[in-house]
């Protein structure tokens, strides 16, 4: 199958375009690169020993993606591209909503105008909101509390509606909980620009020396020990989602959603403390205050991909703090070389 990826010099964009390419699909990736490195796709192309057609391009630039995909012939969009820094969301708001919302908008006319109805996007957990009874279902109500998030629930709505008007479309939100690791072989892995938002990439910095220590954001959550808990998810089960999603879209229409998550929660400390133990030494933390926003408990019900995509995650937290650490530590300053 020919695939258009968007945004697939990304994290999650070129694990899954690894996995792609390793199963024989050909691979065109847009990206601008805003989020990412080249050099990404260099390694996945090397990893698959297949190539990949690379096209520097912005969604924002409907006439160009319009070209692209008049010319391309493509069977179907795996649609990662976007902002996704909370914080940064809340303090540029409009930026994120141009970004995700035209952007995809401007993605969906290209297609629509050339015959590709085939879509899997990158939804997100955050859609849910806070304070919601666990396991979260997919028919757990939306209310995203931040710009990021509600730029995932907007699309979600009009891909919902886009479904509803023309029912050739086969479209899937996949509402992914917390990515984390890295390919095994430690070539590819998250690379994220500044300090890291989210609280692996930042423990696995401590660990190489980056940063001194983790800061947690709370410990007097009800939750066993106090800290936040989560349902972190190894970037290569998620890969392995996009190719289920994909396959059960070839020969279905309409809108399907699924949560990808592997229905277990992991606290804070137990995740600097499995970090520790992949490194072979503890890794230094202190507790400070909550972080706004946060949700003390977030994890997923994944029986629904289960059932309809036969599709489950099996990596371990271990295994999720192994890789990731193999990925940090051959290349602790990332994909630049400057340092
Ligand atoms: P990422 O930033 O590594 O990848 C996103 C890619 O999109 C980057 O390569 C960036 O350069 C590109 N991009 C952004 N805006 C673009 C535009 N206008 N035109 C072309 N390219 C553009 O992020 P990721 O972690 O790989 O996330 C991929 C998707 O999954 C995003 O949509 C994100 O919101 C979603 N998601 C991520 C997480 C997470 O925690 N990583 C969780 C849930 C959902
Ligand atoms: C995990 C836990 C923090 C950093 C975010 C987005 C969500 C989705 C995934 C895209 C929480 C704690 C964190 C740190 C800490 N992204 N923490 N110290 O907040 O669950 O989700 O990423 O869609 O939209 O909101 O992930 O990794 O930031 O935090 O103690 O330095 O770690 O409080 O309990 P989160 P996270």
């Amino acid at each position: 199958m020919k695939v258009l990826v968007t945004g697939g010099a990304g994290y999650i964009g070129s694990h899954t375009t690894l996995c792609l390419l390793e199963e024989g699909h050909n691979v065109v990736v847009l990206d601008n690169l805003v989020n990412s490195n080249l050099e990404s796709l260099r390694r996945v192309q090397q990893l698959s020993g297949r190539s990949l057609e690379f096209r520097e391009l912005d969604l924002l630039n409907a006439e160009a993606v319009s070209n692209l995909l008049a010319e391309g012939n493509f069977e179907a969009v795996i649609h990662f591209a976007g902002l996704k820094a909370v914080g940064e969301s809340v303090e540029q708001p409009l930026r994120y909503y141009q970004n995700n919302i035209v952007g995809t908008l401007n993605l969906l006319h290209g297609m629509e105008a050339h015959g590709v109805r085939r879509l899997v996007f990158s939804s997100s957990a955050t859609v849910y909101g806070a304070s919601q009874d666990v396991p979260l279902t997919e028919k757990a109500p939306l209310d995203a509390t931040n710009p990021y998030g509600r730029t995932k629930e907007h699309i979600e709505d009009i891909l919902t509606d886009l479904g509803a008007a023309d029912t050739d479309w086969s479209i899937a939100l996949l509402r992914y909980f917390n990515p984390v690791g890295a390919h095994e072989s430690g070539l590819i892995g998250e690379d994220p620009v500044g300090v890291p938002n989210n609280l692996l990439p930042f423990v696995a910095q401590v660990a190489v020396g980056r940063r001194n220590k983790v800061m947690v954001f709370g410990d007097d959550y009800p939750t066993a020990d106090g800290t936040g808990v989560r349902d972190y998810i190894h970037v290569m089960d998620l890969a392995a989602g996009h190719l289920a999603a994909l396959g059960y879209l070839a020969n279905r229409k309409g809108v399907f959603r699924w949560n990808l998550g592997t229905g277990r929660g992991s606290s804070v400390l137990e995740v600097i403390e499995a970090f520790g133990a992949a490194v072979g030494r503890p890794i230094p933390y202190e507790i400070t205050g909550r972080r706004p926003g946060d949700s003390a408990v977030s994890y997923a019900d994944p029986s629904a991909a289960l059932a309809d995509l036969s599709w489950a995650a099996h990596r371990d937290l271990r295994q999720m703090c192994q890789d990731h650490w193999r990925w940090q530590q051959t290349n602790p300053v990332g994909y630049s070389s400057d340092g």
